[in-house]
């Protein structure tokens, strides 16, 4: 016969020496914890050697209790399924707390969390709203990931696990992982660096959390790209700093604006290889000036690159990082976009004499990584696979891109801009006279996921327009999509009307 797993015991407050029966404090201390919905409708309950055993006492009152409370339809018992708590007992959520003063003040606080940070603090619905529909930016395609190949990687290393396996691992990260990495950021991304200076992280996101905690003060002032990427400002302003938005041209982050706005910086957060969400490559002229000016004034660049594997018209460029001969660059990597992003892994490349403090930093947040699929990923890496899959990725890509560009032209005509396809996943369009939050909401309704350029803006947007994300938009469907979106701003702009 089948066994039936026990469930968990509620906290039941047993005194041997009370005058009350301890089948009554059972009973009672059981039907309390439903009551309160600590103990829900449908949730197996334990069997009665079990909580006998844990409450440090013998069966009988259990067995008493539980008699009671299945006569008074507060339990039932199936045959082969063990005993619940009854199905048709009304669903209660538990006791609600009264909110206290303090949390009252730290709800309304407005420093250290910006504009920014609270506008996306408060999208609690942020993955309900996301779907898996057209456009939406940093979504890959997921139906191409070579699943058999990793799930028979997995189940290797599911073999593999011992009793070893369940120890705490390096706080760094798989050493294994790490010189793969680095391996490949040194080929591919001109990355000077070595696997010691390599640390895991789950995410560029925690990535930057590690770096700013190291490298800032509250009150220090750091640089973003205006318009930037806005889960980057919830790092910088719940950590105290102050955010300088400095405006992105043609030719990446405008330094001189920077130095001329706020000299000082403490920091800068770039995305040179494909800037979100403008899409620009940052030129060598820039580059070169954003590394003079953090030697000048002792300021660090954080270096976020997180899709720079797809280039679709030039060769990918070599990273910041490698091109800074005074280890002033701290360079953030991301497998979410060339991967998939529910692995959660990421690395910083942090400057040789610094390990040891993002290190500290590290391990006082969460101690270090999960091992299991950083031996899957290392595995994945040195077997070819990762570089096989951005091979064929990249020929999805640029099919899905090349797409969507024509689509966007036919459709919107010359009022449409189209900037940042040279890279990524992702094009940014941008046209005069629209509301692209007024749009972006109508899209929503009809499955089409635009992020709305201005809400990318710190300050007064500049720009209207679009992020279309076609990593996980199939090529077929796009023409349609753009069609689509066009009968939309048709209907709201005079630009599209009037062609
Ligand atoms: C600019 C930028 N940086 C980083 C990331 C990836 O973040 P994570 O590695 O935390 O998934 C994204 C994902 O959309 C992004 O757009």
């Amino acid at each position: 016969m089948k066994k039936v797993a026990s469930g968990i015991s509620p906290v039941i407050a047993v005194n041997k020496s009370a005058t009350a029966s301890l089948y009554r404090q059972v009973y009672e201390g059981y039907r309390k914890a439903i009551m309160e919905g600590n103990v829900r409708a449908g949730q197996r309950v334990p069997s009665t050697r079990v909580l006998a055993m844990e409450l440090g006492i013998s069966r009988i009152p259990v067995l008493s209790a539980y008699a009671q409370l299945l006569a008074e339809g507060y339990l039932e018992s199936r045959v082969g399924s063990g005993t619940i708590v009854s199905r048709s007992l009304p669903q209660r959520g538990t006791a609600v707390q009264t909110p206290n003063a303090e949390s009252a003040k730290i709800s309304s606080r407005k420093r250290p969390l910006s504009k920014g940070c609270l506008r996306l603090s408060s999208r609690k619905d942020f993955y309900r709203r996301r779907g898996m529909g057209m456009f939406v930016a940093s979504q890959v395609a997921f139906e191409h990931f070579p699943l058999q190949v990793w799930n028979s990687l997995v189940t290797r290393h599911i073999r593999r696990t011992n009793a070893k396996s369940l120890d705490y691992g390096d706080p760094m990260g798989l050493k294994e992982l790490r010189e793969t990495i680095a391996a490949h950021l040194r080929t591919a991304r001109g990355v000077r660096c070595e696997a010691d200076q390599i640390i895991i992280v789950s995410g560029s996101q925690q990535g930057l959390e590690v770096t700013a905690r190291v490298l800032l003060d509250p009150g220090n002032r750091v640089w973003m790209e205006e318009p930037g990427y806005g889960f980057a400002q919830g790092v910088f302003a719940s950590g105290g700093c102050e955010i300088v938005p400095i405006p992105v041209d043609a030719e990446g982050l405008n330094v001189a604006a920077g130095i001329k706005k706020c000299r000082t910086a403490r920091a800068v957060l770039v995305t040179p290889s494909h800037q979100y969400p403008l899409g620009v490559t940052m030129t060598a002229s820039r580059r070169f000036q954003l590394l003079d000016w953090a030697e000048r004034y002792g300021s660090w660049i954080i270096e976020d690159d997180y899709d720079s594997e797809y280039r679709y018209e030039s060769m990918p460029v070599t990273s910041l990082q490698g091109l800074d001969g005074n280890a002033r660059v701290v360079y953030i990597g991301t497998f979410s976009k060339v991967l998939f992003p529910s692995l959660r892994l990421g690395y910083i490349v942090v400057p040789a004499d610094l390990v040891d403090r993002f290190l500290a930093v590290r391990f006082a947040m969460d101690i270090g990584p999960a091992n299991f699929y950083q031996a899957v990923l290392a595995d994945f890496i040195r077997e070819g696979h990762f570089s096989r899959h951005i091979r064929r990725m990249r020929a999805v890509y640029a099919e899905r891109r090349s797409v969507l560009i024509e689509s966007i032209r036919r459709e919107l005509g010359p009022a449409a801009e189209i900037q940042g396809a040279e890279a990524g996943m992702h094009v940014c369009v941008t046209l005069k006279g629209i509301s692209d939050l007024e749009i972006a909401e109508r899209a929503a309704r009809q499955d089409l996921w635009l992020i709305p350029l201005s809400r990318l803006y710190l300050g007064k947007a500049t720009r209207q327009g679009f992020i279309l994300g076609f990593g996980s938009t199939p090529v077929e469907e796009i023409p349609g999509a753009v069609r689509k979106l066009r009968a939309m701003i048709g209907s709201t702009s005079s630009v599209i009307c009037r062609r």
